[in-house]
């Protein structure tokens, strides 16, 4: 299990354990974080599960592949420099203690 954080726009956060292997979408939908609308089920395909990844934890991730970047341009909310698509995030031990901050709206 790694445990995660998602905090956000007012600042309130949930700390949750994840099972590795799942996704952060996966993690969010499955513990009712609001914010994460994930229309499209995990496929890269809708963008509304952009999460900001906070920046102390960036290099622990891989970059984004070719098909999440090129999704990164549709998010509702502003795309930034941390910008993840959380669908595309899986879990790991080396993400434990990863804070998310979720944009202020999805759609
Ligand atoms: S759930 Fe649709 S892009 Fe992540």
């Amino acid at each position: 299990m790694t445990q995660i954080t998602f905090q956000n726009a007012r600042g309130e956060r949930l700390t949750i354990d994840v099972p590795d292997g799942s996704t952060v979408m996966q993690a969010a939908v499955s513990n009712g974080v609001d914010g994460i609308v994930a229309e499209c089920g995990g496929s890269a395909m809708c963008a509304t599960c952009h999460v900001y990844v906070d920046p102390k934890f960036a290099d622990r991730l891989p970059a984004p592949d070719a098909v999440e970047d090129e999704m990164l341009n549709s998010t509702a909310a502003e795309r930034r420099i941390n910008s993840r698509l959380s669908c595309q995030l899986v879990i790991t031990e080396a993400l434990d203690g990863l804070v998310f901050l979720l944009p202020d709206h999805q759609t």
